[in-house]
């Protein structure tokens, strides 16, 4: 049983989303779901292919999707696509930091560069998205902001320190932003996917975290895609600061 496209409430009619790492995985799944539930919706990615041709998929549902091109480490870009979101809606109310690299490495062999890689991508990415949008935000509607984490955020993992790292950072900031911003009204989050079934574990050895996973699968993106339309909704109305943990019981153990 997982999540099903059927019954989908349609709690974002008229709000403006936008996602980072929108052209596959897990960022097209929220996509799908945030505008199946009525939003306004930018992907926004460096896969400039797949991300006009997952845009045009859900425009021939009769999604309201646009892709824009982004690379979340660049301070241009960044407000390049804030002037083209601004002219088209004057605000943004729904920001989903998801854009996320992996690099697997032990710290005795981790270079410089890769280390830097990692974390300018997974968390000075969403750092900047935050800066920067942070003027749109504070004209939007019901304005909430989702970052993506991990469960190698909360944990550590052999092998993976720059991404747990930048994934532990994504909460030590999303805990900030969410102090910082509750005065004007934008809650801040943070999702904590464990494995999910994406072009990103795609070519990993062996099946991931399945074996630590209680449920012993891994999820299905629209499972992590339902989590997401949660927090941004007004269903989480006072839910701001925290981590919702979407994993099939991994942190459980
Ligand atoms: N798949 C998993 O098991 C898993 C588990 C926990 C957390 N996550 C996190 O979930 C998020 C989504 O990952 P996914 O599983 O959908 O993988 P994915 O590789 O399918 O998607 C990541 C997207 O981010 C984009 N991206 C990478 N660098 C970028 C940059 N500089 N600027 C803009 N976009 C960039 C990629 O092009 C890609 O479209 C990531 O932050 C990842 O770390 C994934």
């Amino acid at each position: 049983m997982t999540v099903t496209t059927e019954n989908i409430p349609h709690r974002l009619a008229g709000r403006v989303a936008l996602i980072t790492g929108g052209s596959r995985g897990q960022g097209a799944a929220h996509a799908l779901r945030l505008a199946t539930e009525g939003a306004t919706v930018y992907i926004a990615d460096i896969l400039d292919d797949d991300g006009h041709r997952t845009a045009g998929e859900l425009q021939a549902k009769g999604l309201d999707v646009t892709y824009a091109h982004l690379d979340v480490t660049s301070t241009n870009d960044w407000e390049d696509l804030r002037n083209k979101i601004s002219a088209a809606h004057q605000r943004l109310d729904i920001l989903v930091n998801n854009a996320g690299i992996v690099h697997v490495t032990p710290i005795a062999e981790e270079t410089l560069q890769a280390w830097n890689t990692v974390l300018s991508v997974n968390l000075t990415g969403a750092f900047l998205g935050l800066h920067t949008m942070i003027p749109l935000l504070r004209k939007g509607n019901r304005p909430a902001v989702v970052n993506t984490s991990s469960i190698f955020g909360p944990s550590g993992a052999v092998g993976y320190a720059a991404y747990a790292a930048s994934k532990a950072g994504m909460l030590g900031l999303t805990r900030t932003a969410a102090l910082e911003f509750a005065d004007d009204g934008i809650r801040v989050n943070a999702l904590v996917p464990g494995g999910v079934s994406t072009p990103l574990n795609a070519h990993e050895p062996g099946t991931g975290v399945v074996p630590e996973t209680p449920m012993g699968r891994r999820a299905d993106p629209a499972e992590l895609a339902a989590a997401v339309a949660y927090l941004v909704s007004d269903d989480a109305a006072f839910v701001t600061g925290t981590e919702l943990v979407v994993d099939g019981g991994f942190r459980a153990r």
